[in-house]
């Protein structure tokens, strides 16, 4: 049985016997082969699943080390921002560990599925007129100088625990693949995996890929060298006009010979949409930014034919049932209750 990251990975992360063995089973997601876009792109493409974790995110990963390390240490209040995934699995690891999650957002941007979490694991949810960067400010500050523990990504526990996903894929490909396509909006998942990829191979040999980060155009501040005041993107979890890990992104990029680059919002709900018709995977929209790059990188030439592929797909569909509902091209059928009428309408289709 599959018994969670801190029991699966203990040597590679900061544990000691000291460390709670708190887990909902994160971790262990599947690495798809999206065969049809394999097919038209002529490249070998996967998305590692990370919608899959107990809430619905990759941030699971994160958050079982640092609510671990929180509680460790003695600690009875974590806090975090949050544009909705960051806060529904600090929420749902301090109810596992009997601790309280105080969570601050953006008010009327967090996605319905997101707000529900937090609400059924018992966060206190504070929502402010304000984006998430102006939120992790006060977040920040506020951890500093009481005794509560801030679980945002500049907590190192949560790169470490997140760092894991990095090592599934080698071992499901049996090496790193060529290009790492991840969305990027505080930038600390694609430094996690960098961190991940570095040391498997130092231990393993495992090569190392290119890092490809993908920033919502309304939100990238990293492509376009200075911090976006009033960031905008359908992907509202990627809506972020200061990364906190700019600079790590940064290293990731340069060290691995990688790239960040742009897409926009008609090429994410593009990706979106087609991933889920195409494919049978439903992502959120922030995680369909990793498609609409490995798209627009093939068509730019900078993913060359024959390339292996893995784009991250860091949220469940099912998060933001609204943008799906809007974002649909699939009109409802609205017909009597009568099975003449109903066959009639499916003998047309055949
Ligand atoms: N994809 C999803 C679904 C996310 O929720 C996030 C970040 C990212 C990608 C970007 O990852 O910040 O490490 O670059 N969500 C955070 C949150 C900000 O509050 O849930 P990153």
């Amino acid at each position: 049985m599959w018994k969670g990251l801190i029991n699966h990975y203990k040597e590679y992360l900061p544990v000691s016997e000291n460390t709670p063995a708190l887990t909902l089973h994160e971790g262990n997601t599947p690495l798809i082969h999206l065969n049809t876009l394999s097919k038209e792109l002529e490249i070998d493409l996967y998305v590692k699943y990370e919608g899959l974790n107990p809430t619905g995110s990759f941030k699971d990963r994160g958050m079982v080390m640092a609510v671990a390390k929180a509680v460790e240490a003695g600690s009875k209040f974590v806090i975090c921002a949050s544009t909705g995934n960051t806060s529904a699995a600090a929420a749902a690891y301090a109810a596992r560990a009997g601790i309280q999650a105080i969570i601050v957002i953006p008010k009327g941007k967090v996605a319905a599925g997101k707000l529900a979490q937090a609400y059924m694991y018992g966060a206190k949810i504070i929502e402010i007129d304000g984006n998430f960067d102006e939120a992790l400010q006060i977040v920040r500050d506020i951890s500093e100088n009481t005794s509560v523990t801030l679980v945002n990504s500049v907590n190192p526990y949560r790169l470490e625990g997140q760092k894991t996903a990095a090592f599934e894929i080698c071992d499901g490909l049996g090496s790193a693949p060529d290009i790492l396509a991840i969305p990027v909006g505080n930038a600390g998942n694609i430094s996690a995996y960098w961190k991940g990829f570095k040391e498997y191979n130092a231990k393993k040999q495992t090569g190392l890929p290119k890092m490809f980060g993908f920033e919502a155009e309304g939100a990238a501040a990293i492509v376009r060298g200075e911090v976006i005041a009033h960031p905008e993107t359908v992907a509202t979890a990627i809506r972020i006009g200061n990364p906190a890990s700019w600079k790590l992104a940064e290293a990731a990029r340069d060290e691995s010979g990688g790239k960040v680059a742009a897409v926009t919002d008609e090429e994410i709900l593009n990706a979106y949409r087609l991933i889920a018709s195409k494919e049978g995977v439903f992502a959120e929209p922030g995680s369909a930014a990793s498609i609409a790059g490995v798209l627009q990188s093939v068509e730019n030439g900078s993913i060359p034919k024959g390339s292996r592929v893995v784009a991250v797909l860091t949220g469940n569909g099912l998060k933001d049932p609204d943008t799906a509902v809007k974002a649909s091209t699939v009109d409802m059928i609205s017909l009597a209750n009568d099975e003449a009428e109903i066959r009639t309408y499916i003998e047309g289709l055949l």
